[in-house]
């Protein structure tokens, strides 16, 4: 493996933070040079592994922002407390890689970024349920190949969405922005699964479904599903918003996949390990009229075998976020998360974390997961 290279972002400050990649923008570099902290970035775009991370560490470290293609465990946590570190924050909404027990054993508390990516993702959710729906990457394709020789009946057919039942598991802030605008914008039905009932979603739909009766239109509903299975028998495109944990690791297996509708739509803007991958590609095989649409994989950055060989699956390389609004966004969060603690600031408590990207932004640390077990004081609005 190569080298990595790093540098030094203003090398005067008497912190030391360490970030294992280049971030977007320069607001996030303002907010740590302002809490006094010389950043040290790695500017190499391979995956960092462990001991790399560790060496970069060193024996001083005050803070450090991390990637979730990095496994932040027990022996990376250990590396910090020695080195002094005070604060770790995950460059993701997402912190399911992650030791947030052996984090706070050492007493360091952890940030993530949410509240910026929630749109931007269910944007991206949207947006591949259609490229799978109208096989658009299939036609780009055929259209790049040369073989467009005039409009005919039978090309490309794809599925109409419209009127049809969007299922969507895991319905927190990704899953009902994604559930909104499927329901908002394309007039599909939602069934949903979570682990607890969504009475905000629900009373939208309810409240959007009689704006639609009014005006002589089919209204749409909403229902919360008693289980996963029921959901996948329903919908006719299920989309996957869930946490990574051993509950949800292959939620999609062979079994269940086969109780979709032939000609069903799967989308995956969570994490990859939600979808049993072999058995996807399997499945993919056997049903032509089936499809899935992927942002994420088992074994990112890789795929399982024949996955790439489907004409029936879109995939696109983990950019559900990637707008430069979010990706920005989030390195702002992280870097107010660590500047946070080694200022000594509370930890803030409201779902809104806009006022962070203001010019006037709280005195606090954005989003600490572990602020309760650590006793940070909590920020009085
Ligand atoms: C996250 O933040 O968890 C996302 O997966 C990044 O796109």
């Amino acid at each position: 493996m190569s080298e990595k290279k790093w540098t030094t972002f203003n090398s005067a400050g008497s912190r030391r933070v360490v970030v294992t990649k280049e971030l977007p923008g320069k607001r996030w570099l303002e907010i740590l040079t302002q809490a006094d902290c010389q950043i040290v970035i790695c500017t190499s775009p391979d995956i960092l592994t462990v001991d790399e991370i560790k060496t970069a560490i060193r024996d001083r470290c005050d803070g450090a922002i991390g990637q979730l293609t990095e496994d932040w465990g027990a022996d990376l946590f250990q590396a910090l407390k020695a080195s002094g570190a005070k604060a770790y924050s995950n460059y993701a909404v997402g912190y399911n890689n992650v030791d947030l027990a052996a984090a706070t054993q050492q007493g360091i508390p952890v940030g993530n970024t949410p509240g910026v990516l929630t749109e931007t993702t269910a944007e991206m959710a949207v947006c591949l349920t259609f490229a799978a729906a109208r096989r658009v990457v299939e036609s780009d394709i055929f259209m790049r190949q040369g073989r467009f020789h005039g409009w005919l009946p039978k090309l490309f057919l794809g599925e109409l969405l419209r009127g049809k039942t969007v299922g969507v598991i895991g319905a927190g802030r990704i899953g009902s922005a994604y559930a909104r605008m499927m329901v908002e914008g394309h007039k599909l039905n939602l069934i949903y699964y979570n682990r607890s009932q969504n009475k905000r979603i629900e009373d939208f739909v309810a409240a959007y479904g009689e704006f639609l009766k009014g005006r002589g239109e089919e209204p749409v509903t909403c229902r919360c599903a008693e289980n996963v299975e029921e959901l996948l028998r329903e919908a006719d495109v299920v989309s996957l918003h869930t946490v990574l944990d051993e509950t949800t690791h292959h939620l999609i297996n062979a079994e269940r996949l086969s109780l979709m509708k032939e000609n069903a739509i799967l989308v995956n803007t969570g994490r990859g390990p939600v979808i049993d991958e072999n058995a996807l590609v399997a499945h993919c095989q056997k049903h032509p009229d089936f499809r899935a649409a992927l942002d994420v994989f088992e074994d990112e950055p890789e795929m399982k075998p024949g996955l790439k060989d489907l004409d029936n699956v879109v995939i696109v390389p983990h950019i559900a976020s990637a707008t430069s609004w979010t990706r920005e966004g989030m390195a702002i969060l992280a870097a107010s998360n660590v500047a946070g603690i080694l200022m000594g600031y509370p930890a803030w408590q409201n779902p809104n974390i806009l006022p962070f990207l203001g010019n006037e932004p709280p005195q606090a640390a954005p989003s600490i997961l572990n602020a309760e077990e650590l006793d940070i004081p909590l920020y009085m609005e």
